[in-house]
């Protein structure tokens, strides 16, 4: 085996070289302009260092309403989650179709042109059943998206500011940097974790196991926007700093950190979680209970039907299931349902929300759950955050 070929065939960078920049930068201070919010940003970044290949910008309205609708682009590449640029309506009726658009951050900075393909105006109520399989606005994937205007601005983008820096930038590679550390490694097979939580014995566990089938393990963490009360990104990355220096293998695990955004559309993220980890290099890749789930929206095991419903000629990507990991007292160990026939009371498991209480209580989990490295890290982490209300 060699690395993944990325999704679509080639890695799809779009960002402009220093020739180029400085003339564009100059006709982008004429151009309008469109002020993106974190998320945008985020998927921006991924644009520009081809973790979202095969797209070169954000998706016109055939595009959408092919991915919304069958989880597919129009080429008939997978790709489940929609990228768009949602747009003011008064702002998007002034674009049309040929324009060049500056793209800024909230400080005014330029950071990318956009050369407007299309201007549409999505059908978010369609968006939230298909995509989030629910309309509730207590989803914090459909509060976002009912939050944002429903008019988008399609369009191949460039990117002309070094988006690479900021938070975690030692920590931060690009799909071609770990694709070229992962064969430095002279490794074949590489799965991908992808979290968005503090690693837990669980975390741990089944990537260790994922390990023993492949080369090289990337620990993923996602450290664009989640919502409030996900502990921050900065507070997780002690966490896996302070674990993979005593527990992990270091000539086996890389840690890079993935500058995306949480959606918490489950199933369908955890395609696309799949599909974009190609992109980095991944051969395989761990879809375990609930992925990207929130709350009770989705079952614990959804993502894997979705999952299982395509063939590797579709994904290009093996994956690797998990059923609920936790400490057994039987077996002395950690152990899944599918490798544990012990009844419910000989297991350690806790649920998310009472282990936070525990910790915001300044009390560690049992050793079995959490190492007490990261116990340590997120006690002091909850100390200074406000208890919520409830
Ligand atoms: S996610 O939103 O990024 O999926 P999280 O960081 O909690 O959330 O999970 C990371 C990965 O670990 C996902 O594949 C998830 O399904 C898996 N996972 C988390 N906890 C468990 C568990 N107890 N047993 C099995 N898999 C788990």
């Amino acid at each position: 085996m060699t690395l993944s070929v990325p999704h679509g065939g080639s890695l799809v960078i779009n960002s402009v070289d220093s020739q180029e920049r400085d003339s564009l930068q100059r006709e982008l201070k004429k151009a309008p302009s469109v002020t993106l919010d974190p998320r945008e940003i985020s998927d921006l970044i991924l644009l520009s260092e081809g973790g979202l290949s095969p797209l070169d910008g954000f998706m016109d309205e055939a595009a959408w309403t092919s991915v919304v609708e069958r989880m597919r682009l129009p080429n008939g590449l997978l790709f489940p989650l929609p990228v768009v640029l949602p747009v003011a309506e008064e702002l998007a009726k002034t674009f049309k179709k040929g324009d060049l658009v500056a793209l800024k951050d909230e400080n005014g900075k330029i950071l990318a042109a956009l050369n407007v393909s299309d201007v549409f105006r999505r059908d978010v109520q369609k968006e939230a059943r298909e995509v989030y399989r629910t309309t509730d606005s207590a989803h914090p994937g459909v509060h976002y998206l009912l939050s944002v205007s429903p008019f988008a601005v399609g369009g191949k983008v460039r990117v002309v500011e070094n988006l690479s820096g900021g938070v975690f930038s030692n920590r931060r590679m690009t799909p071609t940097e770990t694709r070229n550390l992962f064969n430095h490694h002279s490794w074949s097979t590489v799965v991908g974790f992808q979290t968005r939580n503090p690693i837990h014995r669980a975390h741990e566990y089944i990537q260790k196991c994922a390990l023993e089938l492949v080369d090289g393990l990337l620990v993923h963490p996602l450290v664009g926007e989640t919502k409030e009360d996900d502990v921050p990104a900065s507070v997780r990355m002690d966490c896996y700093e302070a674990l993979l220096s005593r527990y992990y293998p270091s000539n086996r695990v890389v840690l890079g950190v993935f500058p995306g955004s949480m959606r918490y559309a489950g199933p369908r993220e955890a395609l696309f979680h799949a599909l974009i980890r190609k992109n980095y290099g991944c051969t395989h890749f761990i879809v375990g209970r609930d992925h990207a789930g929130v709350g009770s929206y989705y079952g614990p095991f959804e993502a894997h039907d979705l999952l299982k419903e395509f063939d590797y000629d579709d994904l290009g990507i093996v994956p690797i299931f998990f059923d609920t990991a936790y400490y057994c007292r039987s077996c002395e160990a950690m152990a899944s349902h599918k490798t544990c026939g012990h009844p419910e009371d000989s297991r350690i498991l806790l649920s998310g929300t009472q282990v936070r209480k525990m910790l915001r209580e300044g009390m560690a989990p049992p050793p079995e759950m959490t190492r007490p490295e990261v116990a340590k890290i997120l006690i002091n982490h909850y100390s200074k955050v406000a208890t919520p209300v409830s």
